[in-house]
């Protein structure tokens, strides 16, 4: 709705009207949670069989008793599962513990420390930045934070990052050494990268001959609908041009069996899983092998993997379609207003214009929490102030209702706030 055609006490009126609604909402006293992307209790339940059997699986199956020290970078059958998993060789697979995150960080920290394959550690660089498509995940945000790299922020489209922008970026200026990517179901957007897309991250001339792409498939198996989404394989591409070494990926179960406390893992060149595992060997002497054997027995293969996802997405989709059908009856046609309809991962990414931080104060005061406004962009800096991202997982559907319900009502205020104060000039 365009609020400025309304004249001011008309507008006032209509905002009374909206307010006179919400404290209904507030008086309920509720608290519902939607910051972050967990698995809601009915989904964690689905990879319980995983604990009930774990006393009868085969440990000592391989060379490396898993109950004991040794193959640092994973067992042979689970290196198989998430080679699979990735579209990869086993040999071209690291897997780790309970966060890819965890991997993530750990790569960057040895990039910085030590340089990648015998090149010139970052940290004795004057300057390194990374490019970091926005709106995305607020966690790659904080590592790069966290290193004290430079954080480029490149808009996010339908179809993967501003790739126009991102190759004229890095190929000048070799001081850019990495770039988040979340190619499938992307947090927060949901959008799935296009071929082209893919095709020109892989062949694109970078300036750093140490640059990496961090390729975070966290959903790559999470598609809410039967039809999964295909993204082309960027390994397959990378092989061709000679630039398999520029690829780091990752994923892990967080989503598949417990989030936190599954198995995670890394997609890269033989050469960069060797030099990881010569890093890693001071770090540790493998990861939880017993975890790892649990997982394989319950997961098996990729096509039993999608098999427990489709159990995981007939509890998540009636929450996403939820939530559109309610958006589109308040909004349909309404160009201030824009939402995602992600068909895979966690996240609905919501739009509203200069609006972003007074929706999310306002749904606090009524019991609804949002990640924080700003949180999707780097140095949490939303020029716009426009997005918010929501993770409709955790609620029930009853609790869904009322969410939606007070967002939308959240959103009306908010806009019509704006307009008085932009248009009518009130404080
Ligand atoms: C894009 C993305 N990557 C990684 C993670 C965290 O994964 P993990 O539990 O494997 O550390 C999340 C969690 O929400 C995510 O959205």
């Amino acid at each position: 709705m365009d609020y400025k055609s309304f004249s001011k006490p008309e507008l006032e009126a209509l905002l009374a009207e909206e307010q006179k609604r919400f404290k209904k909402y507030v008086k309920e006293g509720r608290n519902v949670d939607m910051t972050r992307g967990r698995p809601s209790k009915e989904q964690l339940e689905i990879a319980m069989p995983m604990l009930k059997d774990a006393a009868n699986y085969d440990y000592s199956a391989e060379a490396a008793d898993a109950r004991n020290y040794g193959a640092l970078g994973g067992t042979k059958a689970c290196k198989v599962l998430f080679a699979e998993i990735f579209g990869v060789k086993p040999e071209e697979v690291f897997v780790g513990d309970g966060s890819s995150l965890d991997l993530m960080y750990t790569l960057v920290h040895f990039a910085k420390q030590f340089g990648v394959l015998g090149g010139t550690p970052w940290n004795s660089l004057k300057k390194v930045k990374f490019i970091c498509p926005a709106p995305g995940y607020d966690r790659h945000f904080s590592i790069c934070q966290q290193f004290g790299i430079e954080m480029i922020t490149v808009q996010m489209k339908e179809d993967g990052p501003d790739m126009d922008v991102v190759e004229a970026l890095v190929r000048e200026d070799d001081t850019i050494k990495g770039i988040w990517c979340v190619p499938k179901y992307s947090n927060p957007t949901g959008i799935v990268f296009s071929d082209s897309v893919v095709e020109r991250l892989a062949t694109m001339k970078t300036a750093a001959a140490d640059f990496r792409i961090f390729w975070d498939n966290a959903y790559v198996v999470h598609s809410l609908y039967d039809t999964d989404d295909h993204l082309k394989n960027i390994f397959d591409v990378a092989r061709k041009a000679g630039t398999i070494n520029r690829i780091y990926s990752f994923a892990s179960t967080s989503k598949i069996t417990f989030a936190g406390s599954g198995i995670s893992a890394i997609a890269a060149s033989e050469e960069n899983i060797k030099d990881i595992n010569a890093k890693m060997f001071f770090k540790c002497i493998n990861a939880n092998k017993v975890n790892q054997v649990m997982h394989v027995n319950f997961l098996k293969n990729l096509d039993n993997i999608k098999k427990i996802m489709a159990q995981h997405a007939a509890l998540l989709r009636p929450k996403f379609e939820l939530f559109d059908r309610k958006f589109t009856e308040a909004f349909d046609g309404d160009r201030f207003v824009k939402w995602s309809r992600p068909r895979g991962g966690y996240f609905i990414s919501v739009d509203v214009k200069s609006c972003a931080k007074r929706i999310v104060e306002l749904a606090a005061t009524a019991g609804v929490k949002f990640t924080a406004a700003g949180a999707t962009f780097p140095y949490k800096l939303d020029d716009l102030n426009s997005n918010i991202r929501v993770a409709p997982s955790v609620p029930s559907l009853e609790e869904m209702e009322f969410a939606v319900d007070v967002m939308i009502s959240a959103i009306r205020q908010a806009r019509m706030e704006h307009v008085l104060k932009k248009v009518f000039g009130e404080n």
